[in-house]
């Protein structure tokens, strides 16, 4: 028997206020064009957090939507790792505001940072701790206000993020050890902190990015980390159902999609509509595409992300 971390249900939140990029250049008079977002990007629109939503509250209702979904009660859980780019406050925790917020008076909640990898991050340390015994049932939540973090004069980097929540529950299953088990297969993190400063937030609080130096890392290690998940679970790329990737490009995406020869049918690509919402990401796509009915119980789902650090990573799940 091995202990397996099983996706019990999903939910997402996005703030209601929608921006398409002509509104988006309109309001902070960027100099850009729709054209061009779409065509470098794959970005039409996102959404963006009202002046006094918080990530938290964000982050409470896509947790809630994954209860729901999940039909579990809130006692049940003890554990909530949140991965966020921006908290509330310095301190402390958001996850512990969460954990308040959803009436939850037992177990721990800490916060996850990597950028854009940190849902990915999350729910490893949420596997671990559920696979060790030290969690039962785990809510891993990734959620961003990164407009906050934007300057708008700046055009290599406003044009690209949008805000938003993603949450998954996650359970203890007795499994078998082999490929066939439902839940988390494996997981695989990375980072390189010699590449700090080419993507960070600055002295003022204001990301930055080298841009075309980060796709080009991009591209690797994306490639080199899902061969990597797929090697460790002995499986070929046509084992793989969808490909959920961190949305933060439409060409990295196309890229990944195209190395696994994957038809673009079967990987879910949310950017046109939020954006890149850093850690919501990919628990925002998963639920996109498990409510909508394209994932289904028992298929084999990759996730791959890429983020400021670098982080990278990925992780095998069966649904
Ligand atoms: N509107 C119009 N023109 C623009 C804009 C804009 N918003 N932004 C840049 N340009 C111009 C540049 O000034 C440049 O002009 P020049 O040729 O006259 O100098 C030209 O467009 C091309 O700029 P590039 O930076 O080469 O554009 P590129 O095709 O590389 O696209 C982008 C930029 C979209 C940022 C791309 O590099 C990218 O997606 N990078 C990776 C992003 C990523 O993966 N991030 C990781 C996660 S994010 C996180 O962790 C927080």
């Amino acid at each position: 028997m091995t202990t397996r971390s099983v996706i019990l249900g999903c939910g997402s939140y996005l703030p209601a206020q929608v921006l398409s990029n002509d509104a988006l250049i309109a309001a902070h008079k960027i100099d850009s064009s729709s054209e061009w977002i779409e065509r470098r990007t794959g970005i039409t629109q996102r959404h963006i957090a009202a002046e006094n939503e918080t990530t938290s509250d964000m982050a409470t209702n896509a947790a809630r939507a994954a209860l729901t979904d999940a039909k579990i009660d809130i006692a049940d859980f003890d554990l909530i790792i949140l991965a966020t780019t921006t908290p509330d406050h310095t301190f402390p925790a958001t996850a512990v505001r969460v954990q308040a917020n959803l009436g939850m008076e037992r177990g721990f909640a800490f916060d996850v940072q990597a950028v854009c990898s940190g849902f990915v991050y999350a729910l490893t340390v949420a596997d671990n701790f559920i696979r060790l015994g030290q969690a039962k049932k785990a809510i891993v939540i990734g959620a961003e206000k990164f407009s906050r973090l934007l300057d708008w004069n700046d055009r290599t980097t406003s044009v690209l993020f949008g805000d938003g929540a993603g949450a998954v529950v996650v359970g203890a299953y007795e499994g078998t050890g082999d490929k066939s088990d439902r839940g988390i297969l494996s997981t695989h993190l990375h980072s390189d902190g010699r590449h700090y400063g080419l993507l960070q937030a600055d002295d003022a609080g204001f990301a930055r990015m080298e841009g075309q130096e980060v796709f080009r890392h991009a591209v690797k290690n994306l490639a080199d980390v899902v061969d990597e998940a797929l090697a460790s679970n002995n499986m070929k790329p046509e084992e793989i159902d969808w490909l959920v990737p961190h949305q933060a490009n439409q060409r990295i995406i196309d890229g990944t999609g195209k190395k696994l020869g994957l038809p673009a049918e079967r990987v879910v690509s949310t950017i046109a509509k939020h954006a890149n919402t850093s850690a919501a990401s990919i628990p925002l796509a998963l639920a996109t595409a498990a409510h909508d009915g394209r994932i289904k119980r028992g298929q084999i789902i990759l996730l791959d992300a890429m983020g400021g650090g670098f982080t990278w990573g990925a992780a095998v799940v069966r649904w």
